[in-house]
């Protein structure tokens, strides 16, 4: 595993986050149909954005996402988006940015963290249950939702 250091995301790193190449493929699975359409009723204060860095280089992103009040349990303490730079795949990185979320979480007081992923061979499913996630249902789009104990 490489030397990794979170950063929240800022104007310094907000372009290298945006444009991490990911492998062939994996584009279809970066923002499952629910979160598209949540998004459009995102409120800004409830974001955690954080850049993953290797040395100056922004090798992968995470935005945690936290409403205690939300109607859909899903959306209450969740990954809203990981990606992690084709090159630095399989190094850890994802792990290292999922544990630094669920840490987060915790401090908040959640007892959960829950993500939502499209089901496919080349989707993120394999790793999230590699990390702790159990499936736990279906979203009314069918895709996966995983919930990790913390
Ligand atoms: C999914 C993704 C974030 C994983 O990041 P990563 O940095 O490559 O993952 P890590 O190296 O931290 O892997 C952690 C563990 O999961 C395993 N793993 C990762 N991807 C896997 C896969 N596709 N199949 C099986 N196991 C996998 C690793 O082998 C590792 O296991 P280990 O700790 O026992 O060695 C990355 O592939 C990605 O950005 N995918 C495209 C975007 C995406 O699908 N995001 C999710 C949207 S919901």
């Amino acid at each position: 595993m490489g030397n990794y250091v979170l950063e929240e995301l800022s104007a310094k790193t907000i372009v290298a986050a945006n444009s991490l190449t990911l492998k062939p493929g994996q584009e279809q699975f970066v923002a499952p149909t629910s979160y598209a359409l949540a998004e459009s009723y995102f409120n800004p204060a409830t974001e955690w954005p954080r850049v993953v860095l290797e040395g100056d280089t922004v090798v992968g992103f995470i935005r945690g996402h936290f409403d205690p009040s939300s109607d859909q349990p899903e959306f209450r303490s969740c990954i809203w988006r990981i990606t992690v730079a084709a090159t630095a795949q399989g190094k850890g990185v994802g792990r290292f940015a999922i544990e630094a979320l669920a840490q987060e979480a915790k401090s908040r007081g959640f007892t959960t963290l829950t993500v939502l992923w499209e089901g496919g061979d080349d989707g993120p499913g394999k790793f999230f249950n590699k990390l702790g996630f159990v499936d736990i249902g279906t979203s009314r789009f069918g895709e996966t939702i995983g919930e990790l104990s913390l």
